[in-house]
């Protein structure tokens, strides 16, 4: 693991303690006092796995994916069953994989997530270019589907080709997208491509609007190690002018910088399911977060199955977070929206923020990496880079080692990060 991630970890969390990922869980979630609470459900079935790709998943089959779903539906009311009533929570996103595979019971997913929960931020489900049909799209708003976000990559043949992904058929995805509304159309792209440069992504963002999105998302490439990709990464210098230029071209077209990597045409079109305090994930490698743990479901769809089918949840770690783990925790991912708000900050931990990170804040403004605008710490873009450089260190130290074990291994005793 690199010094820079383990040094920063110690000296923000006052402590040698590590992230301490352990192979144990509780059958009942503490977060019926959660605020500001997120659904996440994971769906592992793709039809084509891309070389590039980290996520949990595998190539689709139908009963399998059935069967699948059939324990996601027992997982979601283990887990909603445990508190009486019902509980407000913002958004549920769908992600993957690929969702759409389970077009025809995402309905169904849905209504059982309501019999627990009250969605009062919108339903958002990730699609491949392929489902961008008007038949999907009608089953996916007729589910109360509100915000899609689409997996373009890259608009432009060259970079499909390096992807190893094939080309689009635009013309029906704008029929599709203009016969079937979304309040968020996202579209995702891969930026810092090999020979990638300006005009090249300036087109995709430009082709993004021509066809019906509202809202992109530019995401950095990372050479994940354990995928089979061998794409070559951008030089750091390069990175950080392509962002640089894309950042000024979206402001320029009157965007709102929504994160590090996504831009809105207005700020009611935010798609992102990772800016929440708190979060119930649901399915295979889904994630929960919520005020004194975090845990993580198994990778495995079969021994998924083993321990709904035992009426146990399917947690694969779990990690008790120490209070200054948790601080860490959240303002890493509040600064991923590239906001700070202090009063959001006590009223989730009952101390001020300057009291607990006074000096880190104030190093931050002399470096120019934040400043402070109406009691708000917004990043600068100088910080945004640098946030998008550390969080490249952060996701190949901590995520990739972390996932990369548990493609292995569907229960591993401890995860130390
Ligand atoms: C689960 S996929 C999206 C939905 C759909 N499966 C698809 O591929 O179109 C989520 C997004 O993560 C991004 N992504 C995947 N692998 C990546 C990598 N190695 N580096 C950066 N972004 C990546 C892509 O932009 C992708 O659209
Ligand atoms: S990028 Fe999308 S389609 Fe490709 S393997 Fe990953 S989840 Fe599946």
């Amino acid at each position: 693991m690199s010094i820079l991630t383990t040094a920063t970890r110690m000296w923000l969390t006052r402590s040698f303690r590590p992230f301490l990922f352990q192979n144990e869980y509780d059958n009942r979630l503490d977060f019926a006092d959660c605020d500001s609470l997120g659904l996440y459900v994971h769906i592992p079935f793709c039809m084509h796995i891309c070389a590039f790709c980290p996520y949990c998943k595998q190539v689709y089959d139908k009963q399998v994916c059935n069967s699948y779903i059939d324990d996601l539906i027992r997982e979601i009311h283990l887990v909603g069953g445990q508190h009486p009533g019902k509980k407000q929570v913002t958004s549920l996103y769908f992600g993957g994989g690929t969702p759409a595979l389970a077009a025809d019971r995402l309905a169904e997913i849905i209504s059982a997530l309501r019999e627990h929960f009250i969605i009062t931020e919108g339903i958002g489900v990730e699609l491949h270019p392929e489902n961008v049909t008007v038949p999907l799209l009608r089953t996916l708003a007729h589910a109360g589907v509100t915000k899609i976000s689409i997996g373009i990559q890259s608009f432009q043949k060259k970079f499909q080709t390096i992807l190893g992904r094939t080309g689009l058929d635009e013309a029906c995805m704008a029929n599709a997208l203009r016969t079937v509304p979304f309040e968020t159309v996202s579209m995702d792209f891969i930026f810092a491509l090999p020979g990638q440069r300006f005009k090249d992504l300036k087109a995709d963002v430009d082709a993004a609007f021509a066809l019906g999105a509202n809202h992109v998302a530019l995401y950095p490439f990372i050479d994940f190690s354990y995928t089979d990709s061998s794409i070559p990464v951008m030089e750091k210098a390069e990175k950080r002018k392509l962002l640089d230029q894309i950042t000024e071209y979206c402001e320029q077209l009157g965007c709102v910088r929504t994160s590090i990597w996504t831009f809105a045409r207005t700020q009611q079109a935010a798609y992102s399911s990772m800016t929440r305090d708190n979060f119930l994930g649901f399915g295979c490698s889904a994630t929960t977060l919520l005020r004194e743990q975090f845990k993580i479901n198994t990778f495995s769809v079969e021994q998924y199955h083993n321990r709904i089918e035992q009426g146990k949840l399917p947690t694969s770690l779990t990690l008790r977070f120490t209070k200054r783990q948790r601080m860490v925790y959240y303002l890493f991912w509040t600064a991923y929206s590239t906001r700070i708000h202090p009063a959001d900050f006590e009223q989730f931990f009952g101390v001020s923020l300057r009291r607990m990170y006074g000096f880190e804040l104030w190093l931050a403004e002399r470096l120019g990496f934040a400043k402070k605008q109406n009691g708000v710490y917004t990043m600068t873009r100088k910080g945004a880079f640098y946030y998008h450089h550390y969080e490249n260190y952060y996701t190949l130290a901590y995520i990739d080692k972390m996932w990369g074990i548990l493609r292995q291994e569907a229960f591993p005793r401890y995860i130390r990060l």
